[in-house]
């Protein structure tokens, strides 16, 4: 099987095989380095870095330089056309035009997927928001499967900013595909696992998340020293009996895993100082921390940068491991990037599939549009092309994922494109919690997030169209 061609967007668009098929590659390619010399000469990379970074654009381009290739780079906004108004799809078609794959870091969430989109050769997101970062989890499995050898099983403490980081919701997708037993939700106050990801997690993953009671966290506060764990997800694969029996405490057991910890995404976190989000009590992984007991072992990760939640004096500990990850990110992209390139091909058995959920689709040009307004689809500049398009994810309440950036939103209202008689006497929208919602035929089916989105076009309100209580319903992010 060839990937060449293939986009990675989500840490989604490659399925369990292809990430080991990757590793592998990668374990190939970093014993014969000077072997790979001429690998991709004659080809050329772009790379598109409309935000800062160090880590993954260098090692990109170091893969890139390491197999003989080419790189044109550009490294902000303001020196490119995006600045004069250009769209992220035009921008796509013409740097598709002049290089042989892309790899963009964007600020706007699903700017990876409208490159894909239009680029016509494979692109690969090193960033988009706090959407996802899949080649930083393929560096973090990489690292945990070298120092674990597998990743099921493992039991891992997700901390810091888990609402902005982008590293966090790739790596916490994957762990769950690959069966990571439990995974310990330990945010920074008011930088909870967006709604989204948790909504991700349980239904396309089939796992479940456990809220850690008050009475707890006082096991949680002798592991993970005075940080307190937000929730508890848990796989298929682990047994959940002890979770569930009312009075037992939860025992938070990262003996054999890891914490990672990430920076506050303060370009990103714009609420910070207001409200829930402070950096105080941001937490913090110290020598004191890691004499903890059942942390003997335990790894500490973290995607890099670090500003104060990772203290130097343990980077010469042997648990350590962001400098590890930092320097694995060249042979593993240098495996994907061959890959997608077609230069270098892979043995998957045909009938691994994706882990993908067939949810049916959603695209109108009018009517509900995403509720994230980091959301590429509803970005001035994209809007002129972009349709709003959206998965229907459930039916009750009826929910809707954004296909560019994946937020939720619970739209309140229906109508039919085919009313009754075709008389504009019928032209009626309805509740989204009405019976309607069965009876309209999916190829028909328009929905709208208010109730003046439907009188806009012309529909008048029916008797099964009721108006949300406050503070309940409502289009919600
Ligand atoms: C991360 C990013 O850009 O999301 N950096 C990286 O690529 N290693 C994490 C961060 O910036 O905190």
């Amino acid at each position: 099987m060839s990937l060449a061609k293939r986009n990675l967007v989500t840490i989604d668009d490659l399925s369990n095989q292809e990430i080991e098929a990757v590793f592998s590659l990668a374990d190939e390619m970093s014993e014969s380095m000077k072997e790979q010399r001429n690998l991709c000469s004659g080809l050329i990379m772009a790379t598109l870095f409309f935000e800062p970074s160090t880590r993954t654009r260098l090692s990109f381009e170091a893969a890139m330089h390491r197999m003989g290739g080419s790189v044109i780079s550009v490294v902000e906004m303001g020196a490119t056309s995006l600045a004069k108004g250009e769209s992220i799809a035009d921008m796509a078609r013409v740097v598709g035009r002049y290089a042989d794959i892309i790899v963009i870091r964007h600020p706007w969430e699903g700017a990876a997927k409208v490159a894909a989109d239009y680029a016509g050769v494979p692109v690969i997101n090193a960033g988009d928001g706090s959407h996802e970062h899949p080649t930083q989890t393929l560096c973090d499995l990489y690292t945990l499967k070298k120092e674990r050898q597998q990743v099921k099983g493992l039991k891992i403490a997700l901390c810091g900013d888990l609402k902005y980081g982008r590293t966090i919701h790739s790596l916490t997708y994957a762990l769950a595909r690959f069966g990571a037993a439990r995974i310990y939700f330990c945010p920074g106050p008011g930088l909870e696992m967006p709604p989204h990801v948790l909504g991700k997690l349980t239904q396309d993953y089939g796992g479940k998340l456990l809220k850690a009671p008050a009475d707890d966290l006082h096991s949680v506060t002798q592991t993970l020293a005075g940080q307190s764990v937000d929730a508890i997800y848990i796989t298929p694969s682990d047994s959940h009996q002890l979770a569930l029996m009312p009075g037992v405490q939860i025992k938070i057991d990262i003996s054999e895993g890891a914490i990672y910890v990430t920076r506050l995404q303060k370009e990103r976190a714009e609420d910070v100082g207001r409200g829930a989000v402070s950096k105080k009590d941001y937490p913090v992984i110290n020598a004191r921390l890691l004499k903890g007991k059942g942390l003997e072992r335990t790894l500490v990760m973290h995607p890099l940068p670090r500003i104060d939640e990772l203290a130097y004096e343990i980077d010469a500990d042997p648990r350590s491991m962001y400098f590890e990850q930092a320097a694995r990110g060249v042979p593993v992209r240098m495996a994907l990037v061959a890959l997608l390139l077609g230069v270098k091909k892979v043995d998957i058995p045909e009938e691994e599939t994706l882990l993908r959920i067939d949810y049916p689709l959603y695209k109108r040009d009018f009517g509900v549009k995403c509720q994230n307004p980091k959301c590429v689809s509803v970005q001035e500049t994209e809007t002129r092309y972009i349709k709003p398009e959206f998965k229907i994810i459930k039916t009750k309440p009826l929910t809707l994922r954004c296909v560019y950036c994946e937020h939720e939103t619970h739209p309140q209202y229906i109508a039919s494109s085919k009313w009754h008689d075709g008389t504009l006497e019928k032209k009626r929208y309805y509740s989204s919690d009405s019976f309607m919602l069965e009876r309209i035929k999916a190829e028909n089916l328009i929905i709208f997030g208010s109730e003046s989105e439907a009188q806009d076009r012309g529909f008048k309100r029916s008797q099964y169209a009721t108006t949300p209580e406050k503070g309940r319903g409502g289009a919600k992010r």
